[in-house]
This record gives C-alpha cells, sequence and structure tokens, in this order.
C-alpha cells in the first residue's frame, strides 16, 4: 500500500506541474490522466487489490486524487479558452466584399425579350428534353423513317441507342404538349438544339429556338399572319413590313417562311439582307392533319398554328457580332457587355 500511495504523491506532483498555452495540449493531459485509457483510470483499478479493513480510508484518497485531477483538467480548460481569437481585433464596421452582379447572355435576353412578347398574347412557356427519342423529334412530326426531309436536319444520334438523338429542333415540345390531350394549346417553347453542322462564324452544332404551337377550333391562317405581325412589330418596330413566302416543312401543311423589311437599310438593300431589303426569321404554317392525329387530336374538330425562329441570327443582328462561336466562348469580356434586349 505503502507503494500505491507513493505512486499517487508523484502523479500529484506531476499534474501540479503540468502547464498549457494551447487546446491541443490540454486534450493531451485529458487523454493522458482522464481518457479511458488513462492513468487515473488505472488507479482507481488498484481498489480492488486494497485489503477490505484498509477500502474505506483508500477510497476516500482515490477519490481525491480523481478529484485533483478533474479540477486541474478545467483549470486547464479555462486557461486556454482565453488563447481564443482575439474577437476584438474584428471591426464589424467595416463594408462587406462586394459581390459581383453578373450579366444576362445575349441569347437569354434575346429569347425572354421573344418570349415576353408572346406571354402577352396569352402564350404559355413550355420546354422538353434535349436528348430526345426518334419518334418526338421526327415521325410524329410527319416524318416517318426514311422521309428524304431528314436530311435537312444533320443529326446527332446517341451511340449507345440509336433511338435516341438530340434534338435538331424544339418542335419536340410541341408533341409532348400535344400528347398531353389538355386543349386549347397555346405554348411558346424556347430551347437549345444541336445539329451535326461545320462550327464556323456562321453556323454552329448547337443553337437556340423559339417554338410557338396554337390548337383551338377554328384557328386560321389569317390568326397565324396577324399573331407574327404583332410579333414583328414588337420585336423590331411598329414601321417593319412583313412578308410571307410559301415554303415547305412535313410538319404543317401550307408552310410559309416570314420575313422582315431589313432593319438597317430599312428595305434599301444592303450587305447585311444581301441587297434584297428582306430578312428571312421564321418558319411557320398550319399544322399538318397528320400531326394532330399522331397526337390523339381529332383534325377535322381542332386545326393550329404553328411556328419556329432561331435565337442566334436575330442576336447577331441585334447586338452587331459577327461571330456566332463568340456566343458558346464564355469569355467574359464580351459577355458584360450585355445589359439590355430592348
Ligand atoms: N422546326 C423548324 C426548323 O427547325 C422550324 C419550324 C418551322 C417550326 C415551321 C415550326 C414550323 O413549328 O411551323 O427548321
Amino acid at each position: 500500500m505503502e507503494e500505491l500511495l507513493k505512486q499517487i504523491q508523484d502523479h500529484k506532483s506531476e499534474i501540479k506541474a503540468f502547464t498549457a498555452t494551447d487546446e491541443k495540449a490540454v486534450e493531451e493531459f485529458r487523454i493522458k490522466w482522464l481518457g479511458t485509457k488513462g492513468l487515473v483510470k488505472t488507479i482507481m483499478g488498484e481498489m480492488k487489490n486494497v485489503p477490505n479493513e484498509k477500502k474505506k480510508e483508500f477510497g476516500q484518497i482515490l477519490n481525491e486524487f480523481k478529484q485533483f485531477a478533474e479540477t486541474k483538467y478545467e483549470e486547464l480548460r479555462s486557461s486556454t479558452s482565453n488563447f481564443k481569437p482575439q474577437t476584438s481585433n474584428i471591426d464589424l464596421t467595416l463594408p462587406g466584399d462586394i459581390i459581383p452582379v453578373g450579366t444576362r447572355h445575349p441569347i437569354s435576353l434575346m429569347t425572354n425579350r421573344i418570349i415576353s412578347i408572346f406571354q402577352r398574347l396569352g402564350f404559355a412557356v413550355a420546354e422538353g428534353p434535349e436528348i430526345e427519342d426518334d419518334w418526338h423529334n421526327f415521325t410524329a412530326l410527319n416524318l416517318p423513317e426514311h422521309h428524304p426531309a431528314r436530311d435537312m436536319q444533320d443529326t446527332f444520334y446517341v451511340q449507345q441507342n440509336p433511338d435516341w438523338l438530340l434534338r435538331t429542333h424544339t418542335s419536340n415540345i410541341q408533341i409532348r404538349e400535344m400528347q398531353k390531350g389538355k386543349l386549347p394549346i397555346r405554348i411558346i417553347c424556347p430551347g437549345r438544339v444541336y445539329r451535326n453542322e461545320t462550327v464556323s462564324a456562321r453556323s454552329h452544332c448547337f443553337f437556340h429556338q423559339v417554338e410557338g404551337l396554337y390548337i383551338d377550333e377554328n384557328v386560321s391562317f389569317a390568326d397565324l399572319k396577324q399573331t407574327l405581325y404583332f410579333f414583328a412589330k414588337e420585336m423590331y418596330g411598329s414601321d417593319v413590313k412583313i412578308r410571307f413566302r410559301p415554303s415547305y416543312f412535313p410538319f404543317t401543311e401550307p408552310s410559309a417562311e416570314m420575313d422582315i423589311s431589313c432593319m438597317l437599310c430599312k428595305g434599301a438593300g444592303c450587305n447585311v439582307c444581301k441587297k434584297t431589303g428582306w430578312l428571312e426569321i421564321l418558319g411557320s404554317g398550319m399544322v399538318h392533319p397528320n400531326v394532330l392525329a399522331n397526337c390523339g387530336i381529332d383534325p377535322n374538330k381542332y386545326t393550329g398554328f404553328a411556328f419556329g425562329m432561331g435565337i442566334e441570327r436575330p442576336a447577331l443582328l441585334k447586338y452587331g457580332i459577327n461571330d456566332i462561336r463568340l456566343f458558346s466562348e464564355n469569355d467574359v469580356r464580351f459577355l458584360k457587355q450585355f445589359t439590355s434586349a430592348v
């Protein structure tokens, strides 16, 4: 027992002499003395070797030793916590860091402007997948397999599944909306599209379109014309002229392309309009009865018009940009120049 008392005495001197300047040292102290494998535990374990008649006396000594170590630990903790960061060094009155505010991409500005014009006419925005199946991108739009008009759009196919492709136009969205079966439909569908074309200043392998679709009873070509005329005036100014040229799209019959008078030369003829005075801006037509039927809509009861336009070309014209590749290079010096589409 003498030995145990001596050991406790030594431990106490060691504990008393211990100093710490940081929390790491305090933690080391805790592990050494008070941890689950610490020396206090070991000493307490000696109790079982103490003869019964001395148990009471020794119990007090051991408890006192344990408390001694615990008190020291508390002291160390409160003294080192004074070493914590000097809060007084932080000046709370300093202005905060400025968070730079970005600008909208010119393609987004243009798209939003187009959408807002059609929203005023009651069109709602609809979206659809960029990875599409053949049926929604082609077959349902009256472009069955081997139809020669499929060659009008060079397509990227997904290697693992030749039935999947990157949509070549946003017309897949009109199919998906018609399939829902809720009529009438009046939607505007913005989105990115992909075509296997050589990248140059004038064309890219991906670009953006806005598609429109209106289906109800008694929708006529006059509705199409008036809607698009309203759009052209809102977009390009009230003195803009429009003209329709007969055209061909498999999903519309009749089909027409719409030109607007060149806003640069006001129709006199310049380099941008190739001396014609006109700029082609969209394709349109009355939805083909086959397309309605493919989507479960009765073509004898309902008619509709559709149109689709690219975003890049009008954006190039509007902002006087001469290379379509600039839109996807993400050069901040280019992007921060655009603040408004008006
Ligand atoms: N999908 C056509 C294209 O990408 C554009 C288009 C033309 C869409 C006529 C239409 C439409 O909805 O009626 O070239």
